[in-house]
């Protein structure tokens, strides 16, 4: 009976039923690059405090080399009945160099490593899905460029609000992409202790000394308490609640695009090449990128769930449950980064139809805050100003006309204060033309965060 590199004091041989169900090297496979580098830090640390000699570490090391370049091409052969990463690489390692490949887990457990693995993994991965952040802002800034000066209606209630940029809208996906990379960034500040040392859970009676492999592996400083190195996975609740949030943000950009898209609103025409047809009804062109996007909002969703009660009953410390949140937090981040990829492709194939929008924002007295607003510089109170443009309006529904159609005398009727320079206060382009407040829909305001953000973004 061949057995298992734990398996001393078992007589029997573990069923394949329990080998397949209890495998984990179907996808922690994608571990192998930080397994490996972690094993390397480790031998360096054994062989500086002794507990290996030089010539040892040398070969491990060498070792290890040999197994990374195999599986970087993709030569490697994965065995199931090897349970995981871990124990792939260490077999891989005896199998190859004998004897000294035999004292790489001194002083050192899979819960421990896997908690290594999984942080060097995180770190490696915030970092990608914050290139994916920066390419999908660059693409909205872009498009905020090239419309400048696109006035569209603003919406409250999905109901016409104030007019506002194209621009101004686009940017606002800006701003939150912008604070889910700063929430990546403060993620990996706290992940950046390294928990290897902690062992099984208690820590060794060898001389280690984990700040040497912390330093090794770009690790600010260590887990204080080895109990917690390597029970918790809080990094990960966080990484993927990130990335739930950057879902949501897309989704919801996604789902305004899915109706500017219909016949109905015009807004937007996205290419040919970004859409897919229907099966029966040859007249259609639907926008199922987007809503595949949406769609996978959901998924990533579902993976915080799956983390978050995991862990909820877990006793201290490692328990094998915790093997299961691997696929939930791989599985976010590929998605994710799938879902930002072929956004910021999209964006890119997308046309503003900027007449449309205009147009459509003609209608529904969008003007009228700025006219309420022009009875308040003339000192009326803003309750009072509120009641007489809603008047205004009641006669402009009547009438079927739009607020800067009336005559000066019908508006003189509802407030004397009126004179005739209110035609330079209503009208969609008026309005956004005399905004002031910072953060607002001015012009030259707008104009300023593009030029903010093109020269942040380019910077990287
Ligand atoms: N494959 C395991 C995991 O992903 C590695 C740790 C196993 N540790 C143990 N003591 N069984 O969590």
């Amino acid at each position: 009976m061949k057995k298992k590199l734990w398996g001393g004091r078992f007589t029997e041989q573990t069923k394949a039923s329990v080998e397949s169900f209890t495998e984990s090297i179907s996808f922690d496979w994608r571990l192998y690059k930080f397994d490996i580098e972690g094993s390397i830090a480790h031998a360096t640390m054994l062989a500086q405090r002794k507990i290996i000699t030089e010539k040892e570490k040398k070969e491990i090391i060498k070792g290890l080399e040999i197994i990374l370049a195999e599986m970087n091409a993709g030569t490697f052969k994965f065995k199931k009945n090897l349970e995981d990463i871990h124990m792939n690489i260490e077999s891989a390692l005896i199998e190859r160099i004998g004897e000294p490949a035999k004292k790489l887990h001194t002083a050192r457990s899979r819960n421990d490593q896997v908690a290594l693995d999984l942080r060097l993994w995180v770190r490696e991965q915030i970092l990608i899905t914050s290139n994916y952040l920066t390419l999908v802002q660059q693409g909205l800034v872009k498009k905020g460029k090239e419309y400048f000066g696109a006035i569209m209606p603003g919406f409250t209630h999905m109901q016409h609000a104030q007019p506002i940029l194209l621009s101004h809208y686009l940017l606002a996906y800006v701003e939150m992409f912008e604070r889910d990379e700063k929430r990546l960034a403060d993620c990996a500040k706290r992940l950046n202790e390294s928990p290897l040392g902690a062992c099984a859970l208690a820590g060794t009676t060898l001389p280690t000394d984990p700040m040497i492999t912390a330093k090794l592996l770009n690790f600010g400083s260590i887990c204080q308490n080895s109990i917690d190195a390597v029970s918790d996975r809080d990094f990960c609740m966080e990484y993927v609640f990130a990335l739930s949030l950057i879902s949501m943000h897309l989704s919801r950009l996604c789902e305004e695009w899915i109706i500017w898209c219909n016949d109905e609103f015009s807004f937007i025409d996205i290419s040919d090449a970004y859409c897919t047809g229907s099966s029966i009804m040859p007249q259609k062109k639907n926008p199922d990128v987007l809503e595949l996007i949406r769609g996978k909002c959901g998924r990533v969703y579902s993976h915080l769930t799956t983390l978050l009660t995991l862990f909820k009953g877990l006793p201290l410390s490692y328990n094998r449950d915790m093997q299961e949140d691997k696929v939930a937090v791989f599985d976010a981040a590929e998605t994710v980064h799938s879902m930002l990829n072929i956004f910021a492709e999209l964006i890119a194939n997308t046309r503003f139809n900027s007449e449309r929008m205009k147009l459509a924002c003609e209608n529904g007295f969008s003007d009228a805050t700025a006219l309420a607003e022009y009875l308040v510089k003339l000192d009326v109170p803003f309750r009072k100003a509120h009641e007489i443009v809603g008047n205004i309006v009641r006669e402009c529904v009547r009438l079927n006309r739009k607020i800067k159609d009336l005559d000066l005398e019908t508006l003189k009727r509802h407030s004397h204060l009126i004179t005739k320079d209110v035609f330079q206060v209503i009208g969609v382009e008026n309005c956004v033309m005399n905004y002031k407040s910072s953060g607002s829909s001015a012009p030259r305001l707008v104009k300023n965060r593009l030029a903010h953000w093109e020269r942040k973004l380019s910077k990287g």
